[in-house]
């Protein structure tokens, strides 16, 4: 399976900040991504065509959005729709990222709406899943990552999960490591993986060998490849290790 290695750059970086960021990123990886990754890029919206004019015609790289309301146009002040993001050239969107789900009360209903929708207009979704330290601390792992995988899969009509495969990649970011600087150690990493490959495999069928399962949270260059290098660890998205070009080359190349 292509590994994904993702850049998630919530909200930094101005226009002019971005191109440069990622005219350092075309330049370094104008031989091509190596072995073959896929580089996805998710920008805040206003640097999403920035980031797409610099991966034009270049293969292995894509660009996402971070966010969108799942109707397709309206009276929904400060959101952005699906066909704004395609209208961007943007092809992948993140839905469930932890930020949306608890600092924006993103409930497992939204987000279900959320990843139905993106499919349906054609978008690929990179689903992230993942407990908080308590959950963690009461056992819950796995009946967490039960309950917002089969929320967020379970609605989906029949024909749309049988094509799911490279249309849908699973992001697994415990809480607790995402900003915090604090990585899951290689046990945690492989346990909560194989439970999702299992999980996904109870829920999709044989569809569930194909879908890539990232990793996510305080990824870094001295991690990078330990964690890549993990059963079930189809790829890693990445934060604040991002934003430099520099530090993101060394995750890309690990
Ligand atoms: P981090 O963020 O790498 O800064 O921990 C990961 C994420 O939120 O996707």
């Amino acid at each position: 399976m292509q590994k994904i290695i993702a850049a998630n750059w919530k909200m930094y970086k101005t226009r002019p900040e971005a191109a440069q960021t990622v005219a350092e990123l075309t330049q370094a990886l104008a031989g091509g991504t190596p072995h073959d990754r896929l580089v996805l890029i998710f920008p805040p919206f206003t640097s999403v065509d920035v980031v797409v004019a610099a991966f034009r015609d270049k293969k292995n790289l894509a660009v996402g959005g971070q966010n969108f309301y799942p109707v397709e146009q309206g009276a929904f002040t400060g959101e952005i729709s699906t066909a704004m993001l395609k209208d961007a050239g943007a092809t992948w969107v993140l839905v469930g990222h932890s930020e949306r789900r608890h600092v924006f009360s993103e409930s497992d209903e939204l987000v279900a709406r959320k990843t139905a929708f993106a499919l349906e207009q054609g978008f690929k979704v990179m689903l992230c899943v993942g407990e908080t330290l308590q959950e963690r601390e009461a056992g819950q792992l796995r009946d967490v990552l039960s309950r917002q995988l089969s929320s967020a899969l379970g609605p989906l009509p029949e024909a749309q999960r049988g094509t799911l495969a490279g249309r849908l990649a699973i992001a697994y970011e415990p809480v607790w490591a995402i900003g915090t600087g604090k990585v899951a150690g290689p046990a945690e990493v492989r346990e909560a993986h194989a439970a999702l490959r299992a999980l996904l495999a109870e829920m999709l069928g044989e569809t569930a060998a194909d879908l890539p399962i990232l990793y996510g949270g305080s990824v870094k260059p001295t991690n990078a490849s330990a964690l890549v290098g993990l059963d079930n660890v189809d790829g890693l998205l990445v934060g604040g290790a991002s934003l430099e070009a520099q530090s993101f080359l060394q995750i890309i190349g690990s």
